[in-house]
């Protein structure tokens, strides 16, 4: 029987998602990739972003998963989905291992994939591959010369230096992983990205990790199903058939599903409806909001659902202690009139990531002082987030002892003033200061040091120690033995 089976299994190509710091050159390599195996002619078909492209190498297929960055392939796996086979891991020569290195590194060690090093910007003057690999080491991903496993390869995204390296590395690891599909069975696989045409309807972009997807199956998500009316291929070239690990773009959907859901062929229609279980809620948990506790209110518009999803997951790594953030609307599309109009009645704040704003939208928003910002890099919508979640905040005020004194005698006393005499027991105090009262321990009032003698001396400060004669003025008259404290109060930006 497990012969049997195993006869039927057959070679299937990689699934490859590249991860990294910001900046050290994921999206130069994929494109590097793309130049260099897609000719010009052929990719002139690619008009819309698909997620991912699949090239030959060495009479080979490799498909490159190309856009979640490591955000939505994080969101991917907390789904359950396992879409990549091999992790690339680029890091920069000149900059080496960063927080979002060690994170890619985490990730990647939870999906228990293998995983290639690209030393990428080896063409600059600074690039430093022995501390990169010490680096990496020290985290526990030790390269092959350094005694370790991992394979390593040295890259220019710039100059095209090692790219073709990389290829055969990975055709190298995916022979040792022994990817298999069963070309006999019905597709399954995953869904890597999204979105809702406004003239064809839902579209996604699967990838079959086993089976061959075929135009009239039907086929389905937990949050939705329908039947395969067309297929793309990812230059978007109608095809019949997708087979396992070749990014299919594909319509008959009833509805969007989202990104990183598990995606199955079912023999019709009543069986896939039984699989629906309902969108997983992918906004942030519902928080009970404590009275009195601040909130942001965001509407997030973006480009595709992989972005949206990434972005979401990106924000909720924000800390929410002191102000929670709340997104309102995460959806994707344009920013209308209608998100301005939710934003006036929530209060909210209006975020897009590679979207246009209508410019109706843009003239209500204008009118009723709704901020919007449109960004194109993640990593920067959430600083700006961020930023604005900090000023919500606001500042706090902080009070800072500058110094005590003992009172040690009054010499006068008249109605909102007080001559006296004191002792310094600790710090500073100065002319003007602003004081606290303390009578055995206990806070009593506030007052102000308006004069300062030293020996009948009028001067501005005086240390620790010194007896000094003070004219005080507050509307509570201080006793002999009573402790003035001085102080300063400052307005601090607080962090979240
Ligand atoms: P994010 O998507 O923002 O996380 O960044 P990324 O990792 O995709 O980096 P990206 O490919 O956008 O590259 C960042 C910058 O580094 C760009 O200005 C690239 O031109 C540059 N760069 C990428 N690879 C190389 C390289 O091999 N050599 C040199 N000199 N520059 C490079
Ligand atoms: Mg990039």
């Amino acid at each position: 029987m497990s012969e049997e089976k195993n006869q039927k299994l057959e070679s299937r190509p990689p699934v490859v998602v590249v991860l990294g710091h910001v900046d050290h050159g994921k999206s130069s390599i994929l494109s590097a990739i793309k130049d260099f195996k897609i000719t010009e002619n052929e990719s002139g078909g690619i008009t819309q972003h698909i997620g991912a492209y699949q090239i030959e190498h060495q009479g080979k297929k490799i498909t490159f998963i190309d856009t979640p960055g490591h955000e939505a392939f994080s969101a991917m796996r907390l789904r359950g989905a396992q879409v990549a086979d091999i992790a690339i891991l680029v890091v920069a020569a000149e900059d080496g291992v960063k927080n979002q290195t060690k994170e890619a590194i985490s990730h990647i060690k939870k999906a228990q994939i293998p995983m290639i090093v690209a030393i990428n910007k080896i063409d600059k003057i600074e690039a430093n591959l022995e501390k990169v690999k010490g680096e990496l080491s020290s985290h526990d991903v030790l390269v092959e010369s350094m005694g370790g496993k991992i394979p390593c390869v040295k890259t220019s995204a710039t100059t095209g230096k090692g790219i073709t390296d990389l290829l055969d590395l990975i055709l190298l690891v995916a022979e040792m992983e022994e990817l298999k599909q069963d070309k006999s069975q019905p597709a399954q696989g995953v869904v890597i990205e999204s979105y809702l045409d406004p003239s064809r309807g839902p579209i996604a972009t699967l990838i079959p990790r086993d089976g061959v997807l075929r135009k009239g199956d039907v086929f389905g998500t937990h949050s939705c199903c329908g039947k395969v009316k067309i297929i793309e291929d990812f230059q978007g070239a109608s095809i019949d058939t997708a087979p396992s690990s070749a990014p299919a773009v594909v319509l008959g959907l009833e509805d969007v599903p989202g990104v990183g859901e598990k995606f199955k062929v079912f023999p019709d229609m009543d069986t896939a409806q039984d699989n629906i279980e309902g969108k997983i809620e992918s906004t942030p948990r519902v928080f009970e909001i404590e009275p009195g506790k601040k909130v942001l209110n965001l509407i997030l518009k973006a480009d595709v659902l992989g972005s949206l999803e990434a972005i979401k997951e990106v924000l909720r790594e924000l800390p929410q202690d002191k102000v929670i953030l709340r997104i309102l609307l995460g959806e994707v599309g344009e920013i209308s009139e209608s998100d301005v109009k939710i934003a006036v009645g929530a209060k909210a704040i209006i975020t897009g990531f590679r979207v246009k704003i209508s410019p109706s939208a843009e003239k209500l928003a204008q009118r009723d002082g709704i901020k919007i910002k449109v960004f194109d890099i993640i990593y920067e919508l959430a600083q700006a987030v961020r930023q604005v979640l900090e000023k919500r905040l606001g500042s706090e005020t902080v009070k800072e002892s500058k110094g005590k004194v003992r009172i040690l005698e009054i010499f006068r006393t008249e109605k909102n003033s007080q001559i006296i005499g004191g002792k310094i027991l600790e710090g500073e105090i100065k002319r003007g200061s602003a004081v606290e009262i303390y009578r055995a321990e206990d806070k009593i009032g506030k007052g102000k040091i308006t004069g300062l003698q030293k020996n009948k001396k009028s001067v501005e400060t005086l240390g620790k120690g010194s007896e000094c004669g003070m004219l005080y003025s507050g509307n509570i008259q201080v006793e002999e033995e009573d402790v003035l404290e001085a102080y300063i109060e400052e307005r601090r930006k607080v962090e979240l």
